[in-house]
């Protein structure tokens, strides 16, 4: 039997369910030439602004056990450099790409959106509200339910492209964000984006990354995004793509379970850019093996006692 990877996300056919998790792969050329972009589902790009800017000063990041710590501060080209200079690059590939957008006032949001909209190559936006490395937008937005509600209305408003809303981890209950997300038109939400974590350096008694704080990422925080995918597809109705520590085919189909249609790889990519290619490719192995025929077979599917 051949499994069918194939999967409707937010109303974007993907070919397969296995992404690149937004500022792991930055707009895609670089890793284009390890990762196949012809055998992926879709890349999530850097996250973009109305105007560019540098991000943080360095070191911005720093490895902790099973894991990263980063506070890049999204650095970007732009939304308008971003659609002449690297849209095109994109267009030559079957891989969906998505726009992983910011802003620093809900007003920005809505622009950075319009200008999006009807453009050639690009296939759906992913919100981010959820970066905790920069001072203003980002996690004040994902950590606050009214204003969640606010950025995710008008960005709804602005745009017409299918619309993902990527969640803060850094909430005590992250369903009841997810719920707001829902209610006001989103068609999908992905999660988790970084979580808060600090490292301080025994000699120099100094932060090891200059923003103090950063985000934690890796295989470290996996247990912990796939216990927030299963409460937050048990509470809404949209797809959830999950991502979080995801390292080989066996994690992804863990992040299924627990109620994903889609996943995404993130900090794996620097260890070895071609993983996604090769997690695709586990996954259709996995499910042939078992005799399921489709992701439904899989997605919310884990087993209680
Ligand atoms: C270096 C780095 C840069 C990131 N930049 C962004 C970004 O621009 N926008 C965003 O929404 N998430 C960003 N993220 C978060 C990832 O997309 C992902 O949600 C997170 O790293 C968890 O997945 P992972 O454990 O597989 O890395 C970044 C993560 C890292 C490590």
């Amino acid at each position: 039997m051949i499994s069918d990877l194939s999967v409707d996300i937010a109303g974007m056919k993907l070919q397969n369910p296995v992404m690149l998790a937004s500022g792991t792969a930055g707009y895609g050329e670089d890793i284009a030439r390890y990762c196949d972009l012809n055998h992926i589902g879709a890349i999530i790009v850097k996250g973009i602004a109305l105007k560019p800017s540098n991000g943080n000063p360095p070191p911005r990041i720093c490895e902790t056990p099973s894991g990263m710590l980063n506070a890049i501060g999204l650095p970007n080209v732009g939304v308008e450099t971003f659609i002449n200079d690297k849209v095109p690059f994109l267009r030559n590939f079957s891989a969906r790409v998505v726009v992983n957008i910011f802003g620093s006032t809900v007003e920005e949001y809505g622009e950075v959106a319009s200008a999006l909209n009807g453009v050639d190559g690009v296939h759906g936006l992913e919100a981010n509200i959820s970066c905790p490395n920069i001072k203003e937008g980002g996690i004040a937005f994902g950590t606050d339910i009214d204003a969640t509600r606010r950025v995710v209305r008008r960005i709804r408003k602005s745009t017409t492209l299918p619309l993902i809303i990527k969640l803060s981890p850094n909430v005590t209950d992250i369903a009841s964000f997810a719920t707001v997300c829902e209610e006001e038109g989103a068609d999908a939400v992905s999660l988790i984006n970084t979580l808060l974590g600090m490292v301080i350096d025994t000699e120099t008694w100094k932060p090891k990354i200059a923003n103090i704080t950063g985000g934690l990422s890796g295989p470290a925080i996996r247990p912990v995004a796939i216990r927030m995918v299963w409460q937050v597809y048990n509470a809404v109705n949209i797809p959830v793509i999950g991502m979080g520590g995801i390292t080989n085919c066996q994690d992804a189909v863990e992040f299924f379970l627990a109620g994903a249609s889609a996943v995404a790889i993130g900090t794996a990519n620097f260890l070895n850019p071609s993983v996604s290619t090769d997690i695709a490719e586990g996954l259709k192995t996995y499910m042939q093996d078992r005799n399921i025929c489709n992701l439904s077979g899989i997605t919310g599917k884990m087993q209680i006692p």
